[in-house]
């Protein structure tokens, strides 16, 4: 069996795609492949990815965030699009005098994130930004606000960003972190990268998620009123990561497969890892292949 990947709950309905972006309900404000998931499979999925994009690609982040001035002096910061809280929690022990407030519009999120656990100076409430209005408890707390992987899933990002910007004082601080497709290169070609990378493209082109946000934050922020200050493109790489970069290009099929699985079958999915494995401890001196990391910090005037 292998070390990226064990495979049991792999069925799913062969409808499993219907209803991905249908916007009969919501008809503004969608969320991508993240629309209204409920399904615990593909929950439990989800979870295991945002543990493991914290985990991996956290720390480094965190570092940039440092850098750019995250948290230094702030009363409070709002993290909308939370998830199960993954990795506000871990934001919030990195930065732990500053108040985090989680935002998430899906409450079967919410319901996984555990209280218990997370470190006091972060909560969780449910809430779309840019639809509903914000909780009271963070009306004029904030003035930073974190989205991570959040644009990336939104029918109308502009809406969400318009939304922080009125939730932030002037001088408020915006940071985003987000990926973009047209980064992904390998040299020589690697299969199981390129299945699993045209793989991404495609559910996130059939299910409404934008795949190439990434190179449009500076426009889309600037539109919204706010003045960019910094933008990095990180090419993180197998590498510098090792193992840590199949394994999340593994469990990012994982969850491409139960969100689409016929655009990604269980076949490929297979393929994918058996391929990740088969190269586990030897691809740095094979291949070079990028994940690409956006970086952005804002400024509201
Ligand atoms: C890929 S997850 C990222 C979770 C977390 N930011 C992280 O980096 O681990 C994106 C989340 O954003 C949420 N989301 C998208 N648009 C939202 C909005 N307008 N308001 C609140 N949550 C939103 C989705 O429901 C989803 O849980």
């Amino acid at each position: 069996m292998s070390d990226y990947l064990s495979l049991p709950d792999l069925s799913f309905p062969a409808d499993r795609t219907a209803g991905i972006a249908d916007d009969k309900d919501n008809p503004w404000l969608t969320l991508g492949i993240m629309d209204r998931i409920e399904d615990p499979v593909l929950l439990r999925e989800w979870g295991k990815m945002l543990d493991l994009q914290t985990r991996v690609l956290g720390p480094g982040e965190v570092d940039w965030l440092r850098q750019k001035g995250f948290a230094r002096d702030s009363v409070g910061i709002l993290e909308p699009g939370s998830g199960d809280g993954h990795y506000g929690s871990y934001l919030a022990r990195c930065f732990g005098n500053t108040p985090v407030h989680g935002l998430e519009a899906n409450e079967a999120l919410v319901r996984r994130f555990d209280q218990g656990f997370a470190p006091s100076n972060y909560n969780i409430s449910i809430c779309t930004v840019g639809s509903d209005d914000l909780p009271e408890q963070v009306q004029n707390s904030v003035d930073q606000c974190l989205l991570r992987f959040v644009l990336q899933h939104v029918s109308d990002p502009g809406s969400l960003v318009r939304a922080v910007y009125d939730a932030l004082p002037s001088g408020g601080k915006l940071y985003a972190i987000e990926e973009d497709h047209s980064f992904f290169t390998t040299e020589p070609y690697w299969l199981p990268y390129a299945l699993a990378t045209d793989a991404w493209s495609r559910v996130y082109e059939h299910g409404g998620s934008d795949a190439f946000i990434g190179r449009k934050l500076p426009s889309l922020l600037s539109e919204c009123g706010f003045e960019v200050t910094d933008y990095d493109i990180i090419l993180r790489n197998n590498v510098e990561m090792g193992d840590d970069f199949p394994k999340l290009f593994s469990q990012a099929a994982r969850v491409l497969h139960h969100t689409a699985p016929d655009i990604l079958p269980l076949a490929v999915l297979k393929n994918i890892d058996q391929e990740f494995t088969a190269d586990r401890g030897e691809h740095r001196r094979m291949y070079v292949a990028t994940y690409p990391q956006i970086l952005v910090c804002a400024t509201k005037p």
